[in-house]
Protein backbone atom coordinates (compact mmCIF):
# COMPACT_ATOMS: atom_id res chain seq x y z
CA UNK A 1 0.00 0.00 0.00
CA UNK A 2 1.61 3.34 -1.02
CA UNK A 3 2.17 6.07 1.50
CA UNK A 4 -0.91 8.31 -0.26
CA UNK A 5 -3.23 5.45 -0.24
CA UNK A 6 -2.80 5.81 3.34
CA UNK A 7 -3.32 8.52 3.72
CA UNK A 8 -6.54 8.78 1.76
CA UNK A 9 -7.42 5.84 3.71
CA UNK A 10 -7.04 7.60 7.07
CA UNK A 11 -8.97 10.85 6.36
CA UNK A 12 -11.84 8.57 5.14
CA UNK A 13 -11.54 7.01 8.83
CA UNK A 14 -12.08 10.33 10.13
CA UNK A 15 -15.63 10.78 8.27
CA UNK A 16 -16.59 7.17 9.09
CA UNK A 17 -19.55 7.29 12.42
CA UNK A 18 -18.61 3.71 13.06
CA UNK A 19 -15.25 4.14 13.83
CA UNK A 20 -13.58 5.78 17.32
CA UNK A 21 -9.99 6.78 17.22
CA UNK A 22 -9.83 7.99 20.82
CA UNK A 23 -6.84 9.79 21.68
CA UNK A 24 -4.15 8.23 24.05
CA UNK A 25 -5.00 11.48 26.76
CA UNK A 26 -8.56 10.05 26.39
CA UNK A 27 -7.30 6.14 27.27
CA UNK A 28 -3.85 5.99 29.27
CA UNK A 29 -4.85 6.00 32.75
CA UNK A 30 -8.43 7.52 32.17
CA UNK A 31 -11.33 6.02 31.99
CA UNK A 32 -12.56 6.24 28.13
CA UNK A 33 -15.80 8.60 27.97
CA UNK A 34 -17.74 5.48 26.60
CA UNK A 35 -16.78 3.23 29.29
CA UNK A 36 -19.38 1.23 30.13
CA UNK A 37 -21.85 3.27 28.20
CA UNK A 38 -20.97 1.30 24.68
CA UNK A 39 -24.86 -0.22 25.05
CA UNK A 40 -27.17 2.33 26.07
CA UNK A 41 -25.10 5.28 24.24
CA UNK A 42 -23.84 3.79 21.25
CA UNK A 43 -25.71 0.59 19.84
CA UNK A 44 -28.72 1.90 21.46
CA UNK A 45 -29.87 -1.59 22.92
CA UNK A 46 -28.63 -4.05 25.93
CA UNK A 47 -27.54 -6.94 23.31
CA UNK A 48 -24.49 -8.79 23.99
CA UNK A 49 -21.25 -7.36 23.12
CA UNK A 50 -18.44 -9.43 21.66
CA UNK A 51 -15.20 -8.31 20.73
CA UNK A 52 -12.43 -9.07 18.14
CA UNK A 53 -9.45 -8.18 19.08
CA UNK A 54 -6.33 -7.33 16.61
CA UNK A 55 -9.29 -7.27 14.26
CA UNK A 56 -7.00 -6.46 10.74
CA UNK A 57 -9.50 -5.49 8.29
CA UNK A 58 -12.26 -6.86 10.35
CA UNK A 59 -13.55 -10.07 8.79
CA UNK A 60 -14.80 -11.86 12.08
CA UNK A 61 -16.79 -8.72 13.22
CA UNK A 62 -18.29 -8.09 10.05
CA UNK A 63 -19.35 -11.68 9.10
CA UNK A 64 -20.45 -12.29 12.89
CA UNK A 65 -23.01 -9.11 12.94
CA UNK A 66 -24.58 -10.13 9.58
CA UNK A 67 -24.83 -13.49 10.91
CA UNK A 68 -26.18 -12.53 14.33
CA UNK A 69 -28.07 -9.04 14.52
CA UNK A 70 -28.76 -9.45 17.61
CA UNK A 71 -25.39 -9.06 19.09
CA UNK A 72 -23.40 -6.15 18.92
CA UNK A 73 -19.42 -6.10 17.82
CA UNK A 74 -16.81 -4.31 18.03
CA UNK A 75 -13.40 -4.92 16.24
CA UNK A 76 -10.18 -3.35 18.32
CA UNK A 77 -6.95 -2.50 16.30
CA UNK A 78 -4.04 0.09 16.21
CA UNK A 79 -3.85 0.44 12.52
CA UNK A 80 -5.88 2.23 10.76
CA UNK A 81 -6.12 1.20 7.33
CA UNK A 82 -6.58 -1.94 7.90
CA UNK A 83 -9.62 -1.06 10.34
CA UNK A 84 -10.79 1.46 6.87
CA UNK A 85 -11.44 -1.81 4.90
CA UNK A 86 -13.73 -2.99 7.35
CA UNK A 87 -15.51 0.34 8.30
CA UNK A 88 -15.76 0.99 4.88
CA UNK A 89 -17.76 -1.90 4.60
CA UNK A 90 -20.05 -1.35 7.87
CA UNK A 91 -20.77 2.10 6.86
CA UNK A 92 -21.47 1.37 2.78
CA UNK A 93 -23.96 -1.13 4.24
CA UNK A 94 -25.27 0.53 7.13
CA UNK A 95 -24.49 -2.26 9.92
CA UNK A 96 -25.62 -0.83 12.60
CA UNK A 97 -24.27 -3.48 15.62
CA UNK A 98 -20.61 -2.77 14.75
CA UNK A 99 -18.27 -0.56 15.58
CA UNK A 100 -14.04 -0.34 15.40
CA UNK A 101 -11.96 0.65 17.59
CA UNK A 102 -8.61 2.26 16.70
CA UNK A 103 -6.11 1.66 19.77
CA UNK A 104 -3.90 -0.08 21.59
CA UNK A 105 -5.07 -2.88 22.96
CA UNK A 106 -2.99 -2.66 26.09
CA UNK A 107 -5.70 0.31 27.02
CA UNK A 108 -8.78 -2.00 26.89
CA UNK A 109 -9.32 -1.65 30.39
CA UNK A 110 -10.08 2.34 29.96
CA UNK A 111 -12.59 1.32 27.10
CA UNK A 112 -14.88 -1.41 28.99
CA UNK A 113 -16.07 -1.73 32.76
CA UNK A 114 -17.17 -5.01 34.69
CA UNK A 115 -19.35 -7.02 32.98
CA UNK A 116 -19.65 -4.96 29.66
CA UNK A 117 -18.31 -8.07 27.33
CA UNK A 118 -19.96 -11.38 26.62
CA UNK A 119 -17.05 -12.76 24.29
CA UNK A 120 -13.98 -12.61 23.08
CA UNK A 121 -12.21 -13.62 19.52
CA UNK A 122 -8.36 -13.48 19.09
CA UNK A 123 -7.84 -14.12 15.27
CA UNK A 124 -4.17 -14.74 14.12
CA UNK A 125 -2.41 -12.56 16.61
CA UNK A 126 1.67 -12.64 16.38
CA UNK A 127 2.46 -15.37 18.69
CA UNK A 128 5.32 -13.58 20.02
CA UNK A 129 7.56 -16.42 20.51
CA UNK A 130 10.04 -14.15 22.52
CA UNK A 131 7.69 -12.54 24.74
CA UNK A 132 5.06 -13.81 26.73
CA UNK A 133 4.30 -10.31 28.43
CA UNK A 134 3.20 -9.10 24.86
CA UNK A 135 0.88 -12.58 23.84
CA UNK A 136 -2.90 -11.34 23.40
CA UNK A 137 -3.63 -15.31 25.48
CA UNK A 138 -0.59 -14.72 28.08
CA UNK A 139 -1.58 -13.67 31.54
CA UNK A 140 -0.85 -10.12 31.44
CA UNK A 141 -3.62 -9.92 28.43
CA UNK A 142 -6.17 -12.27 30.37
CA UNK A 143 -6.02 -10.36 33.88
CA UNK A 144 -7.11 -7.61 31.90
CA UNK A 145 -9.92 -9.50 29.80
CA UNK A 146 -11.05 -10.54 33.43
CA UNK A 147 -12.05 -7.04 34.16
CA UNK A 148 -14.71 -6.72 32.01
CA UNK A 149 -15.46 -10.28 30.87
CA UNK A 150 -18.94 -11.78 31.96
CA UNK A 151 -18.65 -14.60 34.50
CA UNK A 152 -19.44 -17.04 31.68
CA UNK A 153 -17.89 -15.21 29.29
CA UNK A 154 -15.44 -17.25 26.11
CA UNK A 155 -12.50 -16.62 24.37
CA UNK A 156 -11.95 -17.89 20.92
CA UNK A 157 -8.53 -17.95 19.78
CA UNK A 158 -8.34 -19.14 16.11
CA UNK A 159 -4.14 -19.60 14.86
CA UNK A 160 -2.09 -21.23 12.93
CA UNK A 161 0.61 -21.21 15.42
CA UNK A 162 0.61 -24.63 17.16
CA UNK A 163 2.98 -22.75 19.67
CA UNK A 164 0.66 -19.85 20.81
CA UNK A 165 -2.17 -22.90 20.56
CA UNK A 166 -0.43 -24.94 22.99
CA UNK A 167 1.07 -21.87 25.62
CA UNK A 168 -2.69 -21.15 25.89
CA UNK A 169 -3.91 -24.30 26.36
CA UNK A 170 -1.56 -25.17 28.82
CA UNK A 171 -1.95 -21.76 30.22
CA UNK A 172 -5.88 -22.77 30.41
CA UNK A 173 -4.84 -26.03 32.03
CA UNK A 174 -2.63 -25.07 34.59
CA UNK A 175 -5.06 -22.17 35.75
CA UNK A 176 -8.36 -24.67 35.87
CA UNK A 177 -9.34 -22.67 33.90
CA UNK A 178 -12.93 -24.58 31.84
CA UNK A 179 -11.67 -25.68 28.23
CA UNK A 180 -14.82 -25.48 26.28
CA UNK A 181 -13.00 -27.06 22.87
CA UNK A 182 -9.64 -27.45 21.90
CA UNK A 183 -9.27 -28.47 17.92
CA UNK A 184 -5.78 -28.32 16.14
CA UNK A 185 -6.65 -28.92 12.67
CA UNK A 186 -10.28 -27.55 12.07
CA UNK A 187 -10.62 -27.60 8.41
CA UNK A 188 -8.73 -31.53 8.45
CA UNK A 189 -10.98 -32.58 11.15
CA UNK A 190 -14.16 -31.53 8.73
CA UNK A 191 -14.87 -29.27 12.50
CA UNK A 192 -14.74 -25.72 10.51
CA UNK A 193 -18.75 -24.69 10.42
CA UNK A 194 -20.36 -21.38 9.40
CA UNK A 195 -18.82 -19.49 12.33
CA UNK A 196 -14.85 -21.32 12.64
CA UNK A 197 -14.66 -21.27 8.45
CA UNK A 198 -14.67 -17.30 8.37
CA UNK A 199 -11.72 -16.49 6.77
CA UNK A 200 -9.47 -13.75 7.77
CA UNK A 201 -6.81 -12.12 5.59
CA UNK A 202 -4.43 -13.68 7.14
CA UNK A 203 -5.53 -16.97 7.69
CA UNK A 204 -6.22 -17.20 3.93
CA UNK A 205 -2.72 -16.89 3.49
CA UNK A 206 -1.57 -19.49 6.20
CA UNK A 207 -4.26 -21.52 4.57
CA UNK A 208 -2.64 -21.08 0.92
CA UNK A 209 0.95 -21.99 2.55
CA UNK A 210 -0.56 -25.31 3.42
CA UNK A 211 -0.93 -24.78 7.49
CA UNK A 212 -3.32 -26.23 9.92
CA UNK A 213 -5.92 -23.54 11.65
CA UNK A 214 -6.68 -24.34 15.04
CA UNK A 215 -8.92 -23.03 17.27
CA UNK A 216 -9.48 -22.95 21.23
CA UNK A 217 -12.29 -22.32 23.14
CA UNK A 218 -11.82 -21.33 26.87
CA UNK A 219 -12.95 -19.13 29.87
CA UNK A 220 -11.22 -17.14 32.31
CA UNK A 221 -14.04 -18.99 35.11
CA UNK A 222 -10.61 -18.90 37.76
CA UNK A 223 -11.10 -15.44 39.96
CA UNK A 224 -7.65 -16.11 41.31
CA UNK A 225 -4.43 -14.57 39.60
CA UNK A 226 -3.40 -16.85 36.65
CA UNK A 227 0.20 -17.98 36.22
CA UNK A 228 2.16 -18.29 33.11
CA UNK A 229 2.38 -22.49 31.92
CA UNK A 230 5.05 -24.20 32.95
CA UNK A 231 5.63 -26.27 29.46
CA UNK A 232 8.63 -27.40 26.90
CA UNK A 233 8.49 -23.41 25.75
CA UNK A 234 12.04 -24.43 24.41
CA UNK A 235 10.93 -26.99 22.20
CA UNK A 236 8.06 -25.39 20.86
CA UNK A 237 9.17 -22.00 19.89
CA UNK A 238 12.31 -23.91 18.13
CA UNK A 239 9.77 -26.00 15.93
CA UNK A 240 7.61 -22.80 15.49
CA UNK A 241 10.74 -20.38 14.55
CA UNK A 242 11.35 -22.59 11.45
CA UNK A 243 8.04 -22.62 9.89
CA UNK A 244 7.57 -19.05 10.15
CA UNK A 245 9.45 -17.33 7.92
CA UNK A 246 7.24 -16.36 5.07
CA UNK A 247 4.45 -14.81 7.24
CA UNK A 248 2.94 -11.98 5.43
CA UNK A 249 4.92 -9.14 5.43
CA UNK A 250 3.23 -6.15 8.76
CA UNK A 251 2.16 -3.52 5.93
CA UNK A 252 -0.67 -1.47 6.03
C1 LIG B 1 -1.28 -10.92 12.34
S1 LIG B 1 -2.41 -9.62 12.27
C2 LIG B 1 -3.99 -10.43 12.17
C3 LIG B 1 -5.08 -9.52 11.67
C4 LIG B 1 -6.45 -10.20 11.47
N1 LIG B 1 -6.99 -10.69 12.72
C5 LIG B 1 -6.33 -11.32 10.48
O1 LIG B 1 -6.40 -12.49 10.90
O2 LIG B 1 -6.18 -11.04 9.28
C6 LIG B 1 -2.37 -9.03 13.93
C7 LIG B 1 -3.12 -7.71 14.12
O3 LIG B 1 -3.11 -7.36 15.49
C8 LIG B 1 -2.87 -5.97 15.61
N2 LIG B 1 -2.24 -5.77 16.92
C9 LIG B 1 -1.18 -6.44 17.42
N3 LIG B 1 -0.89 -6.01 18.66
C10 LIG B 1 -1.80 -5.03 18.94
C11 LIG B 1 -2.01 -4.20 20.08
N4 LIG B 1 -1.24 -4.30 21.15
N5 LIG B 1 -3.03 -3.33 20.03
C12 LIG B 1 -3.82 -3.22 18.92
N6 LIG B 1 -3.65 -3.99 17.83
C13 LIG B 1 -2.66 -4.88 17.84
C14 LIG B 1 -1.97 -5.62 14.44
O4 LIG B 1 -2.07 -4.25 14.10
C15 LIG B 1 -2.51 -6.56 13.36
O5 LIG B 1 -3.49 -5.95 12.54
Amino acid sequence: MSSKDKLRKFRENETFSCLYQPATEEVLNVPYRLKGKWGKEVFKNDNPIILELGCGKGEYTIALSEKFPDKNFIGIDIKGARLWKGAKYAEQNNLKNVLFIRTRIEFINSLFAENEISEIWITFPDPQLKRARKRLTGTMFLERYKKFLKPDGIINLKTDSKYLHNYTLALAQQNHLTINEANNDIYGSGRADEILSIKTFYEAHYIKRGLEITYLSFMTDNTTPLTEPVWDEEYWETEEAKGRENTPANKG
